[in-house]
């Protein structure tokens, strides 16, 4: 029975590795793949860590197995007293103070550095919502939500503001978590070394819909990053579905530049450009975007986002209109 009890505890543990590890797949942003000078030194001081970690893991273990092989021993047929004050001073006090110290003044150092002023960043101001992310370009005069585009090579600063809960922006691969607190402007500043597309996630805790809070980074060459300026703010040409969208209920809540002005929910200008509905809750797909609309709180619990009453018709059109025909 005993030994059966120690299977199972040893076959949950594989399993529960095997699915730990398996969640670290190329799909899974890791902060150990850096693609940028501040992700690399955050991912340096993890190793540090790592290393000092592991040095203090094997001298503990090691002292408990001599020990274990060494018994405590007796005086005058008593178990001994501890006397060795000394080893205590340095294995207890000493060497933890080093090593914490060694810690707090790399952790300083580099916190230091990555929130340095940056040469001629692009400026980026993102809100916390519930559950997505507000976005903002002030210079190019762009908003958008949920995904944001960045030139490689040039520092990026972005302004992080929250007027409902605590939420906090994490791009693993690109840059630290910072968090976003009612009353209290934040901001990290990063670089993208390579193009391509980061994910980034909401780190704190917000509420029912915290885990679909995601974003996605797309780290476009400078030419690219150009043109998508450009493509988002030319003014969009009068699109098939445009009238169903402007006289429905979504025109209450989401803006298209040029042509609705709600200010409630995300800004939908040049949606069909984007990866993803909702915040990452599910990739934008003309099917997908009809789930949302009809029934965003099958997609996303507690969303603010209220069941739109639609014709199938009128879902055709809207669908059609925001995912650009296509
Ligand atoms: Cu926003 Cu968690």
């Amino acid at each position: 029975m005993k030994t059966r009890g120690w299977r199972t505890v040893a076959g949950w543990s594989l399993a529960s590795t095997a699915a730990l590890v398996a969640g670290c797949g190329d799909d899974s942003p890791s902060a150990l793949d850096p693609s940028g000078p501040s992700a690399s030194r955050v991912a340096g001081l993890w190793w540090l860590m790592l290393v000092l970690a592991t040095l203090v893991a094997v001298a503990v273990l090691g002292f408990i197995g001599v020990a274990l092989v060494r018994g405590r021993g007796t005086e005058g047929g008593r178990p001994s007293r501890i006397t060795d004050n000394g080893f205590i001073l340095v294995g207890g006090i000493a060497v933890p103070v080093v090593i914490l110290a060694v810690l707090a003044v790399a952790t300083v150092v580099v916190t230091n550095d990555i929130t340095d002023e940056a040469d001629d960043p692009l400026i980026v101001e993102v809100t916390g919502e519930r559950w997505w992310w507000r976005v903002g370009y002030p210079e190019q005069e762009i908003d958008t939500a949920n995904e944001l585009h960045v030139p490689v090579g040039r520092p990026v600063e972005v302004r992080l503001e929250s007027d409902n809960v605590v939420h906090s922006f994490w791009i693993p691969q690109l840059a630290p978590k910072v968090d976003l607190i009612p009353g209290q402007p934040n901001r990290i500043i990063f670089t993208a070394s390579a193009a391509g597309t980061y994910r980034g996630q909401c780190a704190e805790f917000c509420g029912i819909q915290h885990a679909n809070m995601n974003f996605v980074v797309v780290a476009d060459e400078p030419a690219d990053f150009d043109r998508w300026v450009e493509d988002h703010r030319s003014e969009p040409a009068t699109a098939r579905g445009e009238s169903e969208f402007r006289s429905s209920a979504c025109a209450g809540c989401h803006t298209v530049e040029g042509v609705t002005t709600g200010d409630r929910g995300p800004d939908l200008t040049d949606f069909g450009s984007r990866q993803t509905i909702a915040a990452g809750a599910l990739p934008n797909t003309p099917e997908n975007l009809r789930r949302w609309i009809t029934d965003p709180h099958s997609v996303k619990p507690g969303s603010l986002m209220p069941p739109v009453p639609l014709t199938d018709d009128e879902v055709d059109a809207i669908v059609d209109y925001l995912d650009g025909g296509r």
